[in-house]
């Protein structure tokens, strides 16, 4: 049986067969201190009977007007658990608490070459909003992908109209 529920600190010391993976990014301890002072509805773990991280997901809420929204900062499920849905769960949750928050859209970023994650959010109604060139350093850069999906709130769709024209990560507004 899997454990939903909000991420604490002391999982920071159980997080590393995780984070381990290539895909996900390992950010310094202060940044996961902040999402959990700010932001701690939108970061929710997946636990195993055994008190193992199966997964987790870590977001944010901002903007001003009509670009209020949330952004998913990580999502990862652990290789010993994937294929069981928890990262669709996961989603549902981040999208259900975006919806309460009267966000008019979900966004993130994800690798161009990670087209298994790209092909899940395309079904869970996610578009390609814009490319950002070289968002990803490393040797070679890579460029991310900015996704979208609409909540309710933004009736007429707007924010999901895509950009025709790539942009660099100096214009972005994280
Ligand atoms: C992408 C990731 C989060 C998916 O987690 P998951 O819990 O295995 O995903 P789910 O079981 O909820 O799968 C949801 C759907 O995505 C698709 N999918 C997931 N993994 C897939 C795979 N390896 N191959 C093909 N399709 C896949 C399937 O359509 C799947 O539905 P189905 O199992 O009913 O066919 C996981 O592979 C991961 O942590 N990857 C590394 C980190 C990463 O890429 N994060 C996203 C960065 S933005």
């Amino acid at each position: 049986m899997t454990t939903l529920r909000p991420f604490t600190c002391d999982d920071m010391f159980k997080f590393n067969k995780v984070n381990l993976d290539p895909l996900t990014e390992t950010y310094c301890l202060s940044f996961y201190m902040q999402y959990l002072a700010h932001w701690p509805e939108f970061f929710q773990v997946a636990e195993s009977p055994n008190g193992e991280i199966m997964g987790y997901i870590m977001g944010k809420a901002a903007g001003h007007g009509e670009n209020w929204h949330s952004h998913v900062t990580a999502l990862t499920v652990s290789p010993d658990y994937r294929r069981l849905g928890l990262a669709l769960t996961l989603m549902n949750f981040l999208e259900d608490v975006s919806e309460k928050k009267r966000c008019y859209f979900v966004d993130l970023f994800v690798r161009v070459s990670n087209t298994i994650a790209i092909n899940m959010y395309q079904n869970l109604g996610y578009i390609v909003y814009r490319t950002v060139l070289e968002y990803y350093t490393g040797d070679p850069d890579e460029d991310a992908y900015d996704m979208r999906k609409a909540c309710s709130r933004d009736v007429h769709k707007k924010s999901v109209i895509p950009l025709t024209h790539p942009v660099r990560p100096e214009d972005i507004d994280l």
